[in-house]
């Protein structure tokens, strides 16, 4: 797909890979791009980058309703949805709370879900459309020290996955972003579940959004902005009792286990 004359939804637009990718769009010549987020700063930094504001929280399926409605009124039928917006790693696995877990299943994945299910239909009836949405290199692999992030964006794959062949023959494509390390408010702090993807190398957004316009135009399913994920994505598949040993020695690395 060629952005250019698109009508494009983001989630996530307020900052970070989201706000990168809105602006490339604009400058891409599209149609009109829509930046949807919780954000207090959206309405400044969409309206200094030429990228319409709406403001949607994507942990509610009515608001991705209203989302979706509004943008069609406003602007035409929505060529592409970017389901971009995420929230990062809660420290932990089994025990972290329900309520905790509930949270960043409803970001990570039902907003996804909810996306499919509200533009799928559209889709269908108009013989295309285009789902891109951002799950991780954690997704394929696994994230050190956050089992909530790791679970919830292999379901984002295992999503986009389903979505795209079951409905290739509606004209619909999907391609799912799975970057390492980008340089946003999510790569902060000194969490290990954090410090051990810096320490992987950091990529800027910019970078993100020439990988998805790439991506985009090739149609490829896997858009990955860090070109190493293809070869450890291989290398789990072709020995994964060796793959979980050499994740076993980062995990001792970043998270030691006291002596004694
Ligand atoms: N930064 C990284 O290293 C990295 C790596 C791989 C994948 N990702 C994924 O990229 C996506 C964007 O992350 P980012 O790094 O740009 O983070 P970010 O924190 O800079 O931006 C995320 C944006 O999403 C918005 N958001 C959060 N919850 C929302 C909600 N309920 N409704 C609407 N908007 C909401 C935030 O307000 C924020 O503007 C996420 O899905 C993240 O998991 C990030």
């Amino acid at each position: 797909m060629q952005v250019k004359d698109r009508v494009i939804v983001v989630t996530g637009a307020g900052a970070g890979i989201g706000l990168a990718l809105a602006k490339r769009f604009v400058s891409e010549g599209a149609k009109a791009v829509i930046g949807a987020d919780i954000s207090s700063d959206l309405v400044e930094v969409c309206e200094a980058a030429g990228v319409h504001p709406i403001a949607a929280d994507v942990s509610s399926e009515n608001s991705i309703v209203s989302l979706i409605e509004e943008t069609e009124e406003r602007f035409g039928p929505i060529d592409l949805f970017v389901a971009n917006a995420g929230i990062g790693g809660l420290p932990g696995g089994a025990e972290v709370p329900d309520d905790e877990w509930q949270r960043i299943w409803d970001i990570n994945v039902m907003h996804h879900i909810w996306a499919a299910r509200h533009m799928v239909p559209r889709w269908t009836e108009r013989g295309g459309g285009y789902l891109l949405t951002t799950a991780s290199a954690a997704g394929l692999l696994s994230n050190l020290g956050t089992a909530p992030y790791t679970v919830t964006k292999h379901a984002a794959v295992g999503l986009a996955e389903w979505l795209a062949i079951t409905h290739v023959d509606d004209g619909i494509k999907v391609s799912v972003l799975c970057p390492q390390g980008v340089r946003t408010a999510m790569t902060e702090g000194d969490d290990p579940a954090v410090t051990n993807v810096v320490a992987h190398g950091l990529v800027e957004p910019e970078d993100v959004a020439d990988a998805v316009i790439s991506g985009l135009e090739a149609e490829t399913f896997h858009i990955l902005p860090h070109p190493q994920v293809a070869d450890y994505v291989r290398h789990k598949a072709d020995n994964i009792d060796n793959w979980l040993g050499a994740m076993v020695r980062l995990q001792r690395k970043f998270f030691p286990r006291s002596e004694g």
